[in-house]
Order: C-alpha cells, then sequence, then structure tokens
C-alpha cells in the first residue's frame, strides 16, 4: 500500500495572498500529520510564489514524517536543501509563467545538469526521487542519474480522468512503474489526483508513495468552512 505526502503549499498560497501570517503552512503539516499524513511535501519555488524559507526551517524542526522538498535543478535551491537537509527531495522543471509544475522534468535534454544536482543532494544524505512523465527516454535517462525514486506525473491520467476517459493514460503509467521498479528505484506518483480518480494509481503494483496537495486543501476548506462561519458569527453576535 502506498503511503501518503500531503503537499502543503497551496495553503501557503492563501497566507501570500495576503502576505500576513495566516494560514500558516507548518500548523497544516501538523494537521495533516494528525490527520495519518506519512509525509509532507512543500515546493520551495524559485519565486517563492508560497512556500518561504522560513517554512522550510520551522518544518525541519517540526515535522516528525518524512519532509519531501520539490526543487529545480537551480543553484540557489540545491543549496538551501543541502543545508536544511529534508528527507527527501524531488526534482521538478520550473517555469516563472506556469500556474502549477506542468511537465516532468527533461532529463533527457539536461543529463548532466540533474545527475550533478542528483550526486550533491545525495552526497549530503538526501534521498532523491525525480518527477517525470512516464515517458520510457525521460525513465531511463532518470535511471541513469542515480537517482533513489521516480515519481511519476499523472497530470494526463487526471485530466482524462475528469473527461471518464482514463484507461490509456493509467495504462501508460503501469508500464512506467514496471519500468521503474524492474530498475530498482522506488515508485512515487503525483498531480492532479483527487478522491475520485486516485483508487486505480494506489493500486499500481509496487507504487510506494502519493504525494496529493490540491484535492486535499480543497476538501479542508469545504468540510472546515461551515465551522469557521459558526465561530465568527459567536464572536458576533455573542
Ligand atoms: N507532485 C509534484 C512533483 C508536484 O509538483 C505537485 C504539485 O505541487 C504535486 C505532486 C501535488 O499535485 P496536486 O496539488 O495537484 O495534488
Amino acid at each position: 500500500m502506498p503511503t501518503l505526502g500531503v503537499n502543503i503549499d497551496h495553503v501557503a498560497t492563501v497566507r501570500q495572498a495576503r502576505l500576513t501570517n495566516e494560514p500558516d503552512p507548518v500548523w497544516a503539516a501538523t494537521l495533516a500529520e494528525l490527520g495519518g499524513a506519512d509525509g509532507i511535501t512543500l515546493h520551495l519555488r524559485e519565486d517563492r510564489r508560497h512556500i518561504q524559507e522560513r517554512d522550510l526551517h520551522l518544518m525541519r524542526q517540526t515535522v516528525a514524517v518524512k519532509l519531501n522538498l520539490e526543487l529545480a535543478c537551480d543553484e540557489e535551491v540545491v543549496a538551501i536543501a543541502c543545508e536544511a537537509r529534508p528527507y527527501q527531495v524531488t526534482l521538478v522543471p520550473e517555469r516563472r509563467e506556469e500556474v502549477t509544475t506542468e511537465g516532468g522534468l527533461d532529463v533527457v535534454g539536461n543529463p548532466k545538469r540533474v545527475s550533478e544536482a542528483v550526486k550533491r543532494l545525495q552526497d549530503t544524505g538526501i534521498v532523491v526521487s525525480l518527477f517525470l512523465d512516464p515517458d520510457p527516454a525521460q525513465i531511463e535517462a532518470g535511471i541513469q542519474t542515480g537517482a533513489t525514486a521516480v515519481e511519476l506525473h499523472t497530470g494526463a491520467y487526471a485530466h482524462a480522468s475528469a473527461n471518464y476517459d482514463a484507461e490509456e493514460e493509467l495504462n501508460t503509467l503501469i508500464l512506467a512503474g514496471e519500468q521503474v521498479t524492474s530498475a530498482n528505484l522506488t515508485l512515487h506518483s503525483g498531480h492532479g489526483l483527487t478522491y475520485r480518480n486516485v483508487g486505480p494509481i494506489a493500486a499500481i503494483p509496487h507504487m510506494c508513495e502519493l504525494n496529493i496537495g490540491h484535492s486535499i486543501i480543497a476538501r479542508a476548506i469545504m468540510v472546515g468552512l461551515e465551522r469557521a462561519v459558526r465561530d465568527m458569527k459567536r464572536l458576533i453576535t455573542g
């Protein structure tokens, strides 16, 4: 059975919308842990649009489950990771104009850059995972970097499942999973997974870790809003 890494970036996005101190992703990480999260995932983007270095440093001290830091293969953030030493780093591509991570890492096009980042992180004792599209050429190049794990990008599957037509994308992910595990790398998946589409992904043989953010935070707003309004109403009306 796969473990669940809860991505708390979306909590930080709400905080940054007002440049205030709430909601605090550090609190969210603690609550996710209380709810049974096996890991906390956060993405320190180059543009710092949601998670800040302060969040990483506090979570490094407060999170007791596995801390998974998503990073671009960029000198500045790799150095921050080597200093902070989270349990795991997942290397992801990053473009400033994107709404979220839109595709897997291009290892075929940048083998040296990715391998150097993998080695540097592993030398400080960090487990390294690569976020890749379920594309045989990218996975083969990823295996060659010496990374420990591959996180398969489930975005295309998620998109197809919203249109009730996910069988082909699911088969692609199953084959990609076989390629990853037969090379003795650990298999992770994430992106766009929801309460409705997660089942078949969790059932892929040897699936070890799922990283899920948006759908969990979206549900948290819905299951928590009624109580939040009631608490405010009580303060106003006495
Ligand atoms: N895995 C990776 C590598 C990601 O970049 C993201 C999004 O930050 C996720 C998982 C979680 O995706 P979602 O928020 O769609 O669940």
